[in-house]
């Protein structure tokens, strides 16, 4: 056999960079014979509407032989009308056909949109913890996170930040954040926004789960209240509401801005045989699907809370989420979160440590748990381990 061709020194400096093995692909990776898995932000399998998809290919395939031709490179027309009637029915938003790009899931959204405005080596302003770090690190290695208060990301820092060095984006998860599992107030989302525009900072809403709300408020999205002037771009997914294997997401925002992100995409049509059953789907059981799936992820929510008060207590505080994902938990000892890790993954109980969500790797002692995915039986055994990990870690670090 031939010597094996020794490609690393010649990859470019782009591939050279993400040497490391993507976060993405090792989340699903889970051994199987985990106790919890309260890693992933996977939909619950109950959740995933595999009848009504069979259902929707039966009704739109057969004389469609668009569905399996290249497609448009904005995407499939009945699915941006379809974007747009979702809007339209739970926001009250009415938008053009041109304001909207269909994606690969809104990871390509999101890759697309800080392609379109960050070069290597600029700064981009993040959540104080965030989903994004990730997508930000393929683009440039500055990041700065921002503090958040209970109002959401602190305004008077931002302000700091914007005076020292104006950043090039601001991204933002402003609804039901992944990790944090909080939501931006309407007060502040005003502020942010005129902070933004004053200093010509664009943002980029991340908005994977604006659909997903439980109880309490959801403030308009920031795209709502700037008023649809290219300020802001939002970045939404099918993946949550449908199933993240349909691999759909799309980008709303000013039909000019809308027009220059574009040619970013490189494909021959974000998968229009996806986008004809999403579609099909999205006609028929749009608003029976968000009921359930808010019925079903709101018991998980409330399951996991109880049993978090039930087994740790006091050693720690974490996040009561209105909607989304996630509960964020942040220890009494902050500098015992990767032992609690480490403890819990011994015991076969897999979560998230915060320095996954941040550029410069602090794990800010916070470890983040997904209620979506895993059973209610492996939420209630993992809560409970993680429960004697942390005591357990306290105890051999007095
Ligand atoms: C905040 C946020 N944005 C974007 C995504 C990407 O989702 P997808 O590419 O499946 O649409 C996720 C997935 O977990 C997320 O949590």
């Amino acid at each position: 056999m031939a010597d094996r061709f020794d490609f690393a020194p010649l990859l470019s400096g782009d591939a050279q960079r993400r040497a490391a093995p993507g976060r993405l692909v090792s989340a699903s990776d889970a051994p199987a014979d985990v106790v919890a898995d309260l890693v992933v932000g996977q939909p619950a399998p109950e959740a995933l509407p595999l009848q009504a998809m069979v259902e929707a290919a039966q009704t739109s395939l057969p004389d469609n032989p668009a569905a399996l031709l290249y497609g448009r490179r904005q995407g499939h027309l009945e699915l941006v009308d379809a974007v747009r009637e979702k809007l339209r029915v739970f926001e009250g938003l009415d938008v053009d056909r041109d304001q909207i790009l269909i994606t690969n899931g809104s990871s390509q959204a999101l890759d697309m949109v800080l392609r379109a405005f960050v070069d290597r080596g600029q700064l981009v302003a993040l959540d104080e913890a965030s989903f994004g770090a990730l997508f930000v690190h393929r683009v440039t290695d500055r990041g700065a996170h921002v503090p958040w208060d209970a109002q959401g990301p602190r305004a008077d820092d931002l302000a700091r930040l914007f005076e020292t060095e104006r950043p090039a984006l601001f991204y933002t998860i402003p609804t039901f954040q992944n990790p944090m599992g909080a939501t931006t107030s309407l007060a502040r989302r005003r502020e942010l926004l005129d902070l933004c525009r004053r200093h010509q900072v664009p943002v980029l809403e991340d908005d994977a789960y604006y659909e997903l709300h439980y109880d309490g408020e959801r403030p308009p999205s920031l795209y709502e209240l700037d008023g649809g002037t290219g300020l802001v771009v939002r970045a939404g997914t099918f993946s949550k509401i449908l199933g993240a294997g349909i691999r759909l997401g799309w980008i709303l925002t000013a039909a000019p801005l809308a027009e220059r992100i574009l040619p970013l995409k490189p494909d021959g049509g974000t998968s229009p045989f996806s986008s004809t059953l999403a579609a099909a789907f999205m006609r028929r059981h749009m608003r029976e699907q968000m009921t359930r799936l808010c019925a079903i992820y709101g018991a998980r929510r409330d399951l996991m809370l109880e049993t978090l008060d039930e087994h740790v207590g006091a050693r720690a505080r974490w996040s009561r989420p209105n909607g989304g994902f996630f509960v964020w938990l942040t220890l009494q000892r902050p500098e015992l979160a990767a032992e609690v890790i480490d403890r819990c993954r011994r015991n076969r109980v897999l979560v998230r440590g915060g320095a996954e969500f941040r550029m410069d790797g602090n794990d800010l002692g916070a470890i983040r748990l997904a209620f979506s995915h895993a059973p209610t039986a492996d939420i209630q055994a993992g809560v409970e381990v993680l429960g004697r990990a942390i005591a357990a870690a306290a105890a051999a670090n007095p």
